[in-house]
């Protein structure tokens, strides 16, 4: 037995049936709605792949088939034998002339109707709602996004190496770690997988890690989530250019593979393509933090003080300059992490970069050429008042064959929302976890 025939045809995926124009196969999925009309019934067939128009004529089904079509609710299982004939006027160049029906479950009333629903119903039924029409393309353009981005360190040679979630220290500051009980130790839910990736840097050359990283942000925004995904690349003999020209050639791949690939996926989420075409080029603008502070003047925010660090109305005002993601480096040490290098020429400057998005999606991607030198990082440790003892091995890394190295952190659905055109983080990652969130 298999699910994969039926009435000797074999399965096609909706998205292939152009494929088949002429042949009699095999549609399996749940009807998305429908119309009758005297002897027709008109069923928009969705398989997760897309969604086709199956008409059923009464005489060419059994009359029992045509009466249980008839009886179809929202979101019923079904498969579905006909004949595939091209149609202009449908979505996807063609429909299907059925020829048997077998009804596999017929659905309770369905919660989520045609008609407009508030996002806080939808996100309580969010595994319901990722049936609906955007939330299917987005998860479709998270899986191209998440090929294109292994395919992408794959081909230069980047090994993917991964880091524990479960971390006996902070990484990125103690503001928003998760803590737990780990018997009847403290430990922390992992922040970011950098520290890790450092290690692993230096045993294969050049790595990258990616997986789940949890921060309890305590404020609710459209750009913040409590667990997001986060790919980081870490290189040995990498300095801040490097790290800068490997984040752009990074993310302008990602956009182009989208562009490539999902074209029909951002229409339906009336994204503006034009808008994001430029981010598929190389290269992106590169600007210092000094100069970032001279766009705040001149653009609306006169009063930002120098040295702060950027929140969400100022980055949008500095993305908004350009037509693509832009680079900004040279940060004052005092805002960045402990780990990251100083200016040989000017201590109080870290070589740190952002990628800040346009069009207002903010912080795409966060990184830094690494401090190297034993007794510097010792000297940031304690003055971040971090624990010495939980970072012994992390200063190992610079008793054995110390080099230059840096990379970066992409957040997953930061970079989705902007790809896709999505207001809020929480669409992009199939089950969101926030500060108010953890159910479904
Ligand atoms: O800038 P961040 O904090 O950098 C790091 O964690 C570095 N250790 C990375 C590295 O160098 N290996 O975070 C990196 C990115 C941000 O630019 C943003 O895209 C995303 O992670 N991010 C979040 N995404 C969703 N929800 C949150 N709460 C996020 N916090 C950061
Ligand atoms: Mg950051």
């Amino acid at each position: 037995m298999t699910q994969q025939s039926f009435g000797g045809h074999r399965a096609v995926t909706i998205r292939h049936l152009t494929a088949h124009v002429g042949e009699e196969v095999l549609v399996q999925g749940w009807l998305y709605n429908m119309r009758s009309k005297g002897k027709l019934h008109f069923l928009q067939v969705r398989d997760g792949t897309g969604i086709v128009q199956a008409v059923v004529f009464r005489g060419n089904v059994p009359d029992e088939e045509f009466e249980a079509a008839g009886r179809l609710t929202q979101e019923s299982s079904l498969r579905v034998v006909g004949t595939v004939k091209a149609d202009e006027r449908s979505p996807g160049g063609v429909e299907l002339q059925v020829s048997k029906l077998d009804v596999v479950h017929v659905a309770e009333p369905y919660p989520i109707t045609p008609k407009e629903h508030g996002v806080g119903f939808l996100m309580q039924h969010r595994h319901l709602w990722l049936r609906s029409r955007k939330p299917a393309a987005i998860l479709r353009i998270r899986d191209t996004v998440i090929r294109a981005i292994r395919e992408f360190f794959h081909r230069r040679e980047f090994a993917c190496v991964d880091s524990p979630m479960f971390t006996p220290s902070a990484c990125e500051g103690t503001t928003t770690l998760f803590k737990v009980d780990y018997f009847g130790d403290e430990a922390y839910l992992t922040q970011s997988g950098q520290l890790y990736g450092e290690a692993s840097a230096m045993a294969l050359g050049k790595i990258y890690v990616f997986g789940p990283t949890f921060r309890a942000e305590k404020s609710k925004t459209r750009r913040h989530l409590t667990e997001f995904w986060m790919v980081e690349p870490e290189a040995a003999f990498y300095d801040l250019e490097d790290v800068m020209d490997l984040g752009e050639d990074f993310v302008s791949t990602i956009v182009g593979a989208v562009l490539a690939e999902r074209r029909d996926d951002l229409e339906i989420l009336e994204r503006d393509i034009a808008k994001l075409e430029p981010a598929a080029q190389k290269p992106y603008p590169r600007i210092t933090y000094d100069q970032a502070v001279e766009i705040l003047h001149a653009d609306g925010h006169a009063d930002f003080p120098y040295g702060e660090d950027f929140g969400a109305p100022h980055e949008t005002a500095i993305g908004a300059r350009f037509d693509r993601p832009v680079l900004v480096y040279n940060w004052p040490a005092a805002i960045k992490a402990f780990y990251m290098k100083r200016d040989p020429d000017n201590p109080a400057i870290a070589l740190g970069v952002d990628m800040i998005a346009s069009e207002g999606y903010g912080e795409l991607v966060g990184g830094a050429q690494r401090e190297d030198d034993l007794a510097a990082l010792e000297e940031r440790i304690a003055e971040h008042q971090l624990p010495r003892e939980a970072f012994e091995w992390f200063l190992d890394l610079r008793r054995f064959g110390s080099v230059p190295h840096g990379g970066f952190g992409l957040g997953l659905e930061r970079t989705l929302a902007w790809i896709t055109g999505v207001e809020h983080l929480r669409q992009c990652i199939p089950f969101p976890r926030m500060l108010d969130k953890i159910y479904p």
